[in-house]
């Protein structure tokens, strides 16, 4: 399974080398640093603890887990709203509810130049846009995101 989400310093070039495995090893898998999670998405272990210290990020992932259709069909929207304009309109925006902050940030991930996140000492998302326009994928399952 591949990450939903695109990260800066992702193991995501280590996980698609088909030869990628982690080494045999038994208790629980403990990611403190999880990002984008390439590497828990790829081998999907049964028991594992998740952290990042990006609050946005682990509200993404606790949304998607527990409300993943809301979320999916704001992204929806922002999908057929999507422009240059907009982009820079959505980023101002303040979103209230977390369905609607984690399709936003989902949103913002997947058509910002490289999907890079880099806040201002407000904290406010200040990443420009980048060239994908693509905000949903064909092949990609929130319900199987949401199980994992
Ligand atoms: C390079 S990314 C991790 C990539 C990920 N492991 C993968 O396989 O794709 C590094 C992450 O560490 C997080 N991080 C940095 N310092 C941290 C800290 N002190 N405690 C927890 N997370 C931290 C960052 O927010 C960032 O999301």
């Amino acid at each position: 399974m591949k990450p939903f989400i695109k990260w800066a310093g992702g193991k995501r070039w280590l996980t698609s080398d088909p030869t990628f495995s982690l080494p045999d090893f038994s208790g629980r898998y403990i990611e403190p640093f999880l990002g984008g999670g390439a590497v828990f998405f790829d081998t999907r272990p049964k028991d594992a603890l998740l952290s990042d210290i990006n609050p946005k990020l682990i509200e993404v992932y606790l949304t998607v887990r527990d409300g993943w259709q809301l979320v999916l069909r704001e992204l929806e929207r922002l999908q057929r709203l999507h422009s240059k304009e907009f982009f820079y309109e959505e980023r101002r925006r303040r979103r209230k509810t977390p369905h609607t902050r984690a399709a936003q940030f989902l949103y913002l991930n997947r058509t910002c130049f490289n999907g890079l996140y880099r806040e201002n000492q407000k904290g406010e998302f200040n990443v420009p846009i980048g060239s994908k326009d693509k905000v949903i994928f064909a092949d990609e399952d929130f319900s199987e995101i949401s199980k994992a």
